[in-house]
């Protein structure tokens, strides 16, 4: 089987704060999507398509290995992902999408997903369980009920799928559709979504506490730093 990545890198980072977009923002002294594209490649993964803010194209160019294709993403994470499937080409069968913003997600939980795909499955995301007390809320902040939690899950990148399935699932959404994943996407055309179990450090980087934790992590597992 081979794969191509997609690394969706082309948004701001608002929540962030950083005086650069949140995928250039430093981890243990490298940017947030090199630790990305490695992960990727040590996971499994054959070529990479990393989808960048077009005003970045040359500090993108500098900070990833030179075989690392870098397209123009768009005003949201929906287009900017469909730039980067049209640019990924045909000679793929299976398409992982992942955030830029998810550094330190181990290889073995790309494994698990390339693994799925492999497997049969035309679309897997990796999973992870509710593990708070989830409540509904009224328009006042008010509970209204607890949540049953036991079939919930939280769903991380990267997210795997046969490349025809996903390729035609996008040509089916509307041009201005906004999801927040890919998954819902496949979904919308009809395509059951297999789960395989994610993993807590590839978390996302949201807000600056998310930094200093992902900080802190990369200091305590000197290993994960790269040369
Ligand atoms: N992303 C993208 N193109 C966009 C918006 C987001 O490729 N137009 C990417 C981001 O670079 C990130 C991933 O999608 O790696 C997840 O999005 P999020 O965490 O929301 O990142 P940002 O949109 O950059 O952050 P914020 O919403 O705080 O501005
Ligand atoms: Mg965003």
């Amino acid at each position: 089987m081979h794969a191509v990545a997609i690394v969706a890198a082309a948004g701001s980072g608002s929540r962030l704060g950083a005086s650069v977009p949140k995928a250039l923002v430093p981890l243990g002294g490298r940017p947030l999507v090199a630790w990305a594209v490695d992960a990727l490649l040590a996971g499994g993964v054959g070529e990479v398509v990393v989808t960048v803010p077009p005003a970045e194209r040359a500090a993108f160019a500098a900070a990833l290995p030179d075989r690392v294709r870098l397209v123009d993403g768009g005003a949201t994470r929906t287009a900017s992902v469909r730039a980067g499937l049209a640019a990924a080409g045909s000679r793929a069968d299976a398409v992982l999408v992942h955030d830029a913003a998810r550094p330190l997600t181990p290889p073995d939980a790309v494994a698990r997903v390339l693994a799925a795909l492999a497997g049969g499955a035309r679309a897997v995301v990796p999973v992870l369980p509710v593990v708070d007390t989830t409540v509904l809320v009224d328009d006042d902040g008010v509970v209204v009920e607890a949540v049953p939690r036991a079939a919930l899950r939280r769903v991380q990148t990267p997210q795997g799928f046969d490349r025809a399935t996903l390729v035609a699932a996008y040509a089916a959404l509307d041009a201005a559709a906004e999801l927040t994943d890919d998954a819902a996407v496949v979904r919308a055309a009809g395509v059951p979504v297999a789960t395989v179990p994610g993993d807590e450090r590839a978390a996302k980087i949201t807000v600056p506490h998310d930094l200093a934790l992902a900080e802190l992590s990369v200091g305590l597992t000197g290993s994960e730093v790269h040369p």
